[in-house]
C-alpha cells in the first residue's frame, strides 16, 4: 500500500467549463484517484477554483457583482456540476481562501530570505481608454518568438511561451481593443527563476519515466534564448492576495497583489490544508502530503493538467518549492510525475464560450447522464496527440461499447436467469473449459489494463476495459444457455452463474471510468462494493449459488440519429 498525492490542474473561476477543460484534468485525475483507491492505497485527490487574475474581475463586472459574491457563486456551480460528474475530489478549495493568502505570504517571505525576490521598476501598459493597467493576459498582440499575431501578455497560446505583456508585439487592449495604451513605471517583485537554471535542468533530467510533451516543453524554456527568465510575481490589481513578507508589510508594494500564477499551485498544498480544517484535523494532517520532514518522505505526488500548464508546473512552481527550502527548513514535496494532456476540440474547431460552440459541464449533465461522457472522454483522452469530440464519435462510442456491449451482456444475463431460474444465482453444474479459457484470457487482460493504469495510459487501459466486456459477450453468445437449457439445464445453470458473476467483476473494473454504472450493477447484485479482484478465477466464484439479484433497468440507451444530429445544430455556435 502507498500513498498517493494527485492535484488536477485548478478550474479558472470565471465560468462553467467545458468538456475539454474537464478531459485536460479534472476527469483523468479523478478516474485515475479511484483505480488507486481500488488497489487499496491511501489517495489524496485535491483540486480548487482558481480565483484571480483579470479575468474573474471582468466576469463579475460583467456580471454587475463584487468579485467575492461573484466567486462564491460560480465556486458553488463549479462546485455541483464536480459532484454531478462524480469528482471524488477529497477537497474542492479556492485559491482565495484564507489559508492560500497566508500560505503565499509565507512562501513568497522564504524566497525573500532565500535571496530570490528582486525588486524591479517595471513599465506597465496602462489602457487610457478602459481606465486601468492591463496586466498580463489582457493584453494581446504578436508573439516574438513565433509570430502567433492573437498571443496574450503572459503566454503564447501557440508555442507556449511564457512571456511578459511588455514583449509583445503591436500590443492592444483585449477587453477594449484600444491602442491608446501607454506605459507607466511602476515596482514589482521578480522571482529569479534564472538562479535556479541549473537545479531544475538536473531535476527535470533526472525524470527518466516523465512523457516528452512534458520534459520538452521544460527544457524547452529552460534552453532556448537566454534560458530561463526571471518572472515577474506582483501586478497592479485589486483582487488578489495582498503583497506581503510573511505577516509582514512588503515596503513599496501597498496596494498590489500576487500574481495568479504565483498562487494558484500553491493552493494545491492550501487546499490540502483546507481539507484538514474542513475535517476537523489538524496541521499535521495535511502536512504528512507535503512536508517529507513531517511524513511526506514516501508520498508520491502527481499532478494533472493540459500542456499550456506544463511550464509552470515544472519551472514556476518547483522554483518556488526549491527556493523555500534554500536553507534546508521546510521541505516541501515536489513533482514526482506529471501527466499532460492536449487539446481537445469540437466538431474540428475551438470550444467557444462566447459563441455557445462546444459542450459545457452543465449542458453535458442535463442531457445525458455523467457515465456516457465519462466513458467517452476518458476512452478519447487527448493524450498522444489532439483528439476530437464529435456527436457522430460520441453516438458511436455510447452505442457501441456502452449500450451493446457492456449494457447488453448485464442485461441478457440477468433477464435470461429470471426466466429460467429467478432471481437467484442458480445452483447446479460445473464450470468447464468454455469458463477456464475465459478466466485466462481475463487474467491475461486484467494483467494488461492494470499495466496501462500504472502509466496512466487511460485510452489503452480504457480499450482494455472494453475488451474485457466483450470476452463476456463472446462467452455468452457461444455457451449459448438459451439452447442448452433445455438439454442440459444443469450446464445452463453454470454458465449463468459463471455470467453473474462477471457481471460482479465488471463492476469492480468498470468503475474507474463508470462509478455511476457500476453502482447500479453491484445494487443488482444487492452488494454494497466488489473488491477489486486479485485472482480471477477467485473473483468468478464470489456469488454462490441462491445469492438473489435483481434485474437493472436497462444501463445505457442509445443515441438515436435524430438526437445527435439535434444535438449538432444546437451546439453548433454561431
Ligand atoms: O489553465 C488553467 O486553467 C489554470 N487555471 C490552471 C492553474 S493550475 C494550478 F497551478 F493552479
Ligand atoms: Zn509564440
Amino acid at each position: 500500500m502507498a500513498r498517493i498525492l494527485i492535484t488536477s490542474a485548478l478550474p479558472y473561476i470565471n465560468g462553467v467549463k467545458h468538456l475539454g477543460n474537464l478531459v485536460g484534468s479534472m476527469l483523468p485525475a479523478d478516474a485515475y484517484a479511484r483505480y488507486c483507491r481500488a488497489q487499496g492505497h491511501e489517495v489524496l485527490l485535491i483540486c480548487a477554483t482558481d480565483e484571480h487574475g483579470t479575468p474573474a474581475e471582468l466576469a463579475a463586472a460583467a456580471a454587475g457583482q463584487s468579485v467575492a459574491d461573484y466567486c462564491a457563486e460560480l465556486w458553488a456551480i463549479q462546485k455541483r456540476l464536480g459532484d454531478g460528474f462524480r469528482l471524488s475530489f477529497d477537497h474542492f478549495g479556492r485559491s482565495s481562501s484564507e489559508r492560500n493568502h497566508k500560505l503565499t505570504q509565507h512562501l513568497a517571505g522564504r524566497l525573500a530570505d532565500a535571496g530570490l525576490i528582486e525588486e524591479r521598476e517595471e513599465e506597465q501598459v496602462y489602457s487610457n481608454a478602459d481606465g486601468r493597467y492591463l496586466p498580463d493576459r489582457y493584453i494581446e498582440g504578436t508573439c516574438p518568438n513565433c509570430g502567433y499575431e492573437r498571443a496574450r501578455g503572459d503566454q503564447c497560446e501557440n508555442c507556449t511561451k511564457q512571456l511578459n505583456p511588455t514583449d509583445l508585439i503591436d500590443p492592444r487592449s483585449a477587453i477594449s481593443g484600444s491602442t491608446d495604451l501607454e506605459v507607466r513605471k511602476t515596482k514589482h517583485l521578480y522571482l529569479k527563476q534564472s538562479a535556479m537554471r541549473q537545479r531544475l535542468s538536473d531535476w527535470i533530467d533526472s525524470k527518466k519515466d516523465w512523457p516528452l510533451l512534458t520534459t520538452s516543453i521544460a527544457r524547452k524554456w529552460l534552453n532556448e534564448g537566454d534560458g530561463l527568465q526571471d518572472r515577474g510575481i506582483t501586478r497592479d490589481l485589486d483582487w488578489g492576495i495582498p503583497v506581503k513578507r510573511g505577516d509582514q508589510t512588503w515596503p513599496g508594494m501597498q496596494g498590489k497583489v500576487f500574481y495568479v500564477w504565483f498562487d494558484a499551485p500553491i493552493e494545491y498544498i492550501a487546499a490540502t490544508a483546507e481539507w484538514a480544517d474542513a475535517t476537523g484535523q489538524d496541521d499535521a494532517a495535511w502536512q504528512r502530503w507535503w512536508r517529507e520532514d513531517l511524513g511526506a518522505g514516501d508520498v508520491r505526488y502527481v499532478q494533472f493538467m493540459a500542456k499550456d500548464n506544463v511550464p509552470f508546473h515544472t519551472l514556476s512552481f518547483p522554483v518556488t518549492i526549491m527556493g523555500a527550502n534554500f536553507d534546508g527548513e521546510e521541505p516541501w514535496k515536489l513533482v514526482d510525475y506529471i501527466k499532460g494532456f492536449n487539446w481537445l476540440t469540437y466538431e474540428g474547431g475551438k470550444f467557444s464560450t462566447s459563441q455557445g460552440r462546444g459542450v459545457f459541464m452543465d449542458q453535458a449533465l442535463d442531457i445525458l447522464p455523467s457515465d456516457y461522457w465519462r466513458w467517452w472522454l476518458l476512452s478519447n483522452a487527448p493524450e498522444g496527440s489532439d483528439s476530437d469530440f464529435t456527436w457522430g464519435g460520441f453516438q458511436t462510442g455510447v452505442n457501441k461499447d456502452l449500450a451493446d456491449v457492456l449494457g447488453n451482456f448485464v442485461s441478457r444475463v440477468t433477464k435470461f436467469c429470471r426466466s429460467k431460474f429467478g432471481e437467484e444465482v442458480p445452483p447446479g453444474g460445473e464450470y468447464g473449459a468454455a469458463e477456464a479459457a475465459v478466466v485466462a484470457e481475463l487474467t491475461k487482460r486484467l494483467k494488461a489494463y492494470e499495466a496501462n493504469w500504472e502509466a496512466m495510459e487511460i485510452r489503452k487501459a480504457a480499450s482494455e476495459l472494453r475488451a474485457i466486456w466483450v470476452v463476456g459477450n463472446e462467452y455468452l453468445q457461444s455457451a449459448a444457455p438459451w439452447a442448452a437449457f433445455k438439454e442440459d439445464p444443469q450446464r445452463a445453470a453454470a454458465t449463468v452463474r459463471f455470467a453473474l458473476n462477471l457481471v460482479r467483476l465488471y463492476a469492480a473494473l468498470s468503475h474507474p471510468f463508470l462509478p455511476d454504472t457500476a453502482e447500479a450493477m453491484l445494487a443488482a447484485l444487492g452488494l454494497e462494493q466488489a473488491e477489486w479482484p486479485k485472482d480471477i478465477g477467485t473473483a468468478l466464484d464470489a456469488l454462490p449459488p441462491g445469492h438473489a439479484f435483481t434485474v437493472p433497468d436497462n444501463l445505457f440507451a442509445k443515441i438515436s440519429d435524430e438526437m445527435r444530429a439535434e444535438m449538432e445544430a444546437r451546439f453548433a455556435g454561431e
